[in-house]
C-alpha cells in the first residue's frame, strides 16, 4: 500500500523516461545472465582441467620435490653439463630458495642443447635472453627447453620469477663454449663451472 502510495505521488515521467521498475527488471536479467556465463566458465575451467590433466605448459613430468636430493635425475652428483653420445648436451639444474644448482654451466655451441630443470621450494623462472629459452620452474615438475647456440658467450641469468626476498640476488651463468673446450666428454660425466 505504501508503495503504491509513494508512486501515486510522484510526478508523471517525461516522454522516453523508462519506469525505475523496468529498468531494475532489466538490470536484473543481465545480472541473471552474467552469472550463468561465468558459471559456465568455471566449470569449463574445471572440467578441461581434470579431464585433460593439465600441467605446465612445458612439460608434464612430474617429479618430488622432498626428495629430489635423495634418488633419482636431480641428485646434486648428477647436476651440471653431460654429453651425449650423439653430441648434443643434457644440462640439469635445480632451483631453490635462492640459487640454482649448479650456479655455473657450459654448454657447447652449435649442438642440440637441454635443458631440464626442477625446483625444491617455490617457482622460479629461467629465462636467456635473446633465445627461446624461457620457463617457468614449478615444485614438482620438471621444465624442459631445447635449444641450439649460434655463438659463443655468456649468459648471466637471474632467477625470473619472483621466489621471496633473496629473488634479486638468485643467480646463475650459461657460458657456451666450443665443443672442444667442454671438459666433459661423455654421458657419464658431468660438467659445470661453478666456483
Ligand atoms: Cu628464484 Cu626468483
Amino acid at each position: 500500500m505504501a508503495e503504491s502510495t509513494s508512486d501515486s505521488l510522484r510526478p508523471a515521467l517525461a516522454d522516453g523516461v523508462v519506469p525505475e521498475s523496468v529498468v531494475a527488471r532489466t538490470e536484473k536479467r543481465w545480472f541473471m545472465l552474467m552469472a550463468a556465463m561465468l558459471a559456465v566458465m568455471m566449470v569449463v575451467v574445471v572440467v578441461t582441467g581434470v579431464v585433460g590433466a593439465l600441467h605446465p605448459a612445458s612439460n608434464v613430468e612430474v617429479v618430488d620435490p622432498l626428495t629430489l636430493h635423495l634418488e633419482g635425475e636431480f641428485v646434486e652428483s648428477n647436476l651440471g653439463t653431460a654429453i651425449e653420445m650423439d653430441g648434443s648436451a643434457t644440462v640439469r639444474i635445480v632451483a631453490l630458495q635462492y640459487d640454482f644448482v649448479p650456479s655455473c654451466v657450459q654448454v657447447p655451441v652449435n649442438a642440440p642443447v637441454r635443458f631440464r630443470l626442477t625446483s625444491a621450494d617455490v617457482i622460479h623462472g629461467f629465462l636467456l635472453p635473446d633465445t627461446n629459452v624461457n620457463t617457468m620452474v614449478v615444485p614438482g615438475f620438471v621444465s624442459e627447453v631445447r635449444t641450439r647456440f649460434a655463438r659463443t658467450g655468456e649468459y648471466e641469468m637471474p632467477c625470473n620469477e619472483f621466489c621471496g626476498l633473496g629473488h634479486h640476488g638468485m643467480w646463475t651463468r650459461v657460458r657456451v663454449v666450443p665443443a672442444e673446450a667442454l671438459s666433459t666428454k661423455s654421458p657419464l660425466e658431468r660438467s659445470r663451472c661453478a666456483r
